[in-house]
């Protein structure tokens, strides 16, 4: 049995998260399909367009979650000095920083990402970079093979196009370069999800065809192992992993909600609908407190793989 292990943020002492993370486990087969009210609706859009300045640098503030388990995700990398290392999806390009560091002497990590709020932070913030405004599936501005290895936290969920996405992700790697890659479990919702859900019921908000912002394409394990298959990529390695958060409030939750979402979270209700529930959430975040703040947990399924 593999033991649990534990991760603590540099960034925030209160924030302690648990990972348990099967290494070498291969693509499981599918489970049931998960409780639907809190899957939201696949293909429901989400826009580009509502990032903010403001949501960027509560993004930088808050998103130290998105950078620990991203430093578990790279274990799976196998990063070395000299290394060349493509984040796609770099968000504000913090992780972009610490694999810079990593590869050093003689390596490069390059950062892109949709968002130019964000690209725009993170060149500001991390000084000698190369972050560069771009999307996953079009990434023409880099040379057939020219990553040793290349990588998306948190961000697989969030495209449309996830095949053409890894078309590129194997355009770019050189043979041999490795990909790392997770996405939320589409079969078991965050704690923070499910929650959602029920405060929109309490509110007589829920509204079937709604996604309410959230990453509407979630992958299964299975799924995400096929996905790797499909498009010629070896020794595949799948592990579903779980964090737990400990929130200190409703304030925390909203803000981790929003900017990981770049302004998508809730955006079709109207600030009074948002009110009601938050209010909502802020009760039942209440009911969950314990010593140590407000524990949820959140599920992800990890991959790697390697170009041969
Ligand atoms: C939760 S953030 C994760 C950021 C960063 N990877 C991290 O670990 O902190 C999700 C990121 O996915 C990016 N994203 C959304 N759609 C994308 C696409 N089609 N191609 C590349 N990145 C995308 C967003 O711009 C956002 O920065």
């Amino acid at each position: 049995m593999v033991e649990p292990r534990r991760v603590r943020s540099d960034k925030c002492a209160a924030a302690l998260i648990q990972v348990d993370c099967p290494a070498g486990a291969t693509a499981p087969r599918a489970r049931t399909e998960a409780r639907a009210a809190a899957q939201g609706a696949p293909g429901a859009s989400i826009s580009l367009e509502r990032d903010t300045e403001q949501l960027a640098a509560v993004y930088d503030r808050v998103g130290f979650r998105q950078f620990e388990h991203g430093e578990v995700l790279l274990q799976d990398l196998v990063l070395k000095p000299g290394d060349k290392v493509l984040d796609v999806g770099c968000g504000t390009g913090q992780l972009t920083a610490w694999v810079h560091a990593r590869v050093q002497p003689g390596g490069r990590a390059t950062g892109i990402d949709p968002l130019p709020h964000r690209v725009r932070l993170a060149t500001r913030n991390h000084p000698g970079l190369d972050f560069r405004v771009g999307r996953a599936e079009h990434l023409e501005g880099f040379a057939e093979g020219s990553f040793d290895g290349l990588y998306l936290n948190s961000v697989l969920h969030w495209i449309v196009n996830q095949d053409r996405a890894l078309s590129e992700a194997w355009r770019v790697l050189r043979p041999g370069g490795r990909i790392a890659l997770n996405s939320a479990d589409r079969e078991r919702p965050h704690d923070s999800a499910l929650l959602l859900a029920t405060a929109l019921a309490k509110e007589h908000l829920e509204r079937p065809s709604a996604n309410r912002g959230g990453p509407s394409h979630r992958l299964s394990a299975k799924a995400l192992g096929q996905l790797l298959e499909s498009k010629g990529f070896v020794d595949v390695v799948v592990r579903r992993c779980s964090f737990v958060d400990q929130l200190a409030g409703v304030d925390e939750f909203i803000d981790w909600s929003l900017s990981s979402s770049f302004g998508n979270w809730l955006a079709d209700l109207t600030s009074e609908e948002t009110g009601r529930v938050r209010t909502r959430i802020e009760a039942l975040l209440e009911e969950r407190r314990s010593g140590t703040g407000i524990a949820l947990a959140r599920h992800m399924v990890f991959a790697s793989a390697r170009r041969p």
